[in-house]
Parts: C-alpha cells; structure tokens; sequence
C-alpha cells in the first residue's frame, strides 16, 4: 500500500483528498493518506512557522525545526522515504514523474507557503540514506503556497496504482501515455459519444465504420496533428 502524508499549515485545504476516486482508494486499502498540521510541532504561543530571511528582502521564510520535527514523527530510520518538497523552483511535473511516484511505498508532501522552506530541510533529509529528495514544480507560475500543487500530483500519482481505476484499459490510451512514430509523447485524439449527429455535427465518418484498422490509423494521426499545434502555440 502507497502510504502518503501531506504537511501543511492549511490541512483543511486538502479535504477534497477524501472525495471520490481517492476517498474509495483510501477505502479499498490501496493508499492511506494523512493530512498532518505543522503547527502542532511548534512549542511557542503564537504557533509561529516563519522568520525573516537571512540577507535581507521581502517576505518570511518557513524555519527548519517544525518541518524537522513533522518529518521525523511520520517516518523512522527504516523507512524508504521519497519528501517531495513543492516549489516554483523544483523540476517540472510530468506523467513519468507520476509514474515513478505510483512504484513508491512512502511519499511525504511538504507544502510550503510564504517564500519556501529553509534550504537546509532538503539539505538535511539529503544526507540521510533512506531518504529521496524532490523539488518538484507543477508549472511556471506562482502559487500560494503547495497544497495544490500536491492535491495534483497526488491526484495524477495515485489513479496509477493498480485496482484505483475502474477500468484500467482506460489508462492505455490517455494524453501523455501515447507515443509517436519517433517515441515522442501525444495527446490524446479527440472523442465522441452518442448521439452520431448532434447540433448539426456529425462524428467522423471512420469511427462509425467498425474498422479497427482504420480507426486507430485516423486517431494516431489526430493526435499527432493537436501535439504538433499544441507545440506550435
Ligand atoms: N508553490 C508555489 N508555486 C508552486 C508551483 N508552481 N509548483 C509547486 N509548488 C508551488
């Protein structure tokens, strides 16, 4: 089972992890979520989780100790620990990412608000042996803070793991798990339901004809030609 712990100072902000797909995850016993609030790990009356920046400039950085403290209750030396840390700053997120998320046991999500973490959380957990660090950004724009970003990623992470979905046929042929004539990743092709004629628009031709053959050819093209415009914007 794919154990996930989100650390936030806003847990209510991900209570939609409790809903739907992810809710009858949780249930069937094929991934446990648990939401941890950082302020429980300060020992100050004002429950405070930021400092000014050393240097100098605008804004408050997140300190060191409370990120510590939640770290190491949720986790113990022999765990195999994958700390995502979300930030403006991290790798690009990616459906290979996600895929290598769903083969974890262990993923920790620090959701940092503010200008991001003191540096020497992921410096620190780095030197630990059983421990993988990732920055990881969900895009090139900036949020308010992570627990988006880590809803998204957790999102995409988890309807990869076998017995999530449904129907697991329907991870075969989705946006990004398509490749090319050259291995390239597409989009997915454009697609119709009922009724064939619908406001005057009809569904192509070729995929009322039953012919296999013809119809994964018409949908190969079709999403070579929205990858091809979608790089082209
Ligand atoms: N925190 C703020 N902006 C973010 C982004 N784009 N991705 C991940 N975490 C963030």
């Amino acid at each position: 089972m794919l154990q996930i712990d989100v650390i936030s100072i806003f847990p209510e902000y991900l209570s939609p992890l409790k809903l739907s797909l992810l809710g009858k995850a949780q249930d069937k016993g094929l991934v446990s979520i648990n939401i941890h609030d950082l302020r429980d790990q300060t020992n100050d009356v004002h429950k405070s989780v930021d400092d000014t920046p050393y240097g100098g400039g605008a804004g408050m950085v997140m300190t060191a100790e409370p990120w510590a403290a939640a770290i190491d209750q949720i986790t113990n030396d022999q765990d195999e620990v994958d700390l995502i840390i979300l930030t403006p700053a991290g790798e690009k997120f990616n459906q290979k990412m996600a895929e290598t998320f769903a083969n974890k046991s262990h993923l920790i999500f620090a959701c940092g608000r503010y200008e991001g973490i003191d540096a020497r959380v992921g410096e620190y957990y780095a030197g630990k042996s059983n421990f993988k660090i990732h920055q990881v950004s969900i895009g090139d724009y900036v949020l308010g803070g992570g627990e988006v970003a880590a809803m998204v990623i957790i999102e995409a992470t988890t309807r990869l793991i076998p017995g999530v979905l449904g129907n697991p046929d329907s991870l075969k042929e989705e946006s990004h798990s398509i490749t090319g004539a050259n291995d390239e990743v597409l989009v997915e092709y454009p697609n119709y339901t009922k009724p064939a004629s619908w406001r005057g628009l009809e569904v192509p031709e070729v995929l009322l004809s039953g012919n296999h053959g013809e119809i994964a050819k018409w949908r190969k093209a079709q999403a070579e030609r929205r990858t091809q415009q979608l790089n082209k914007e």
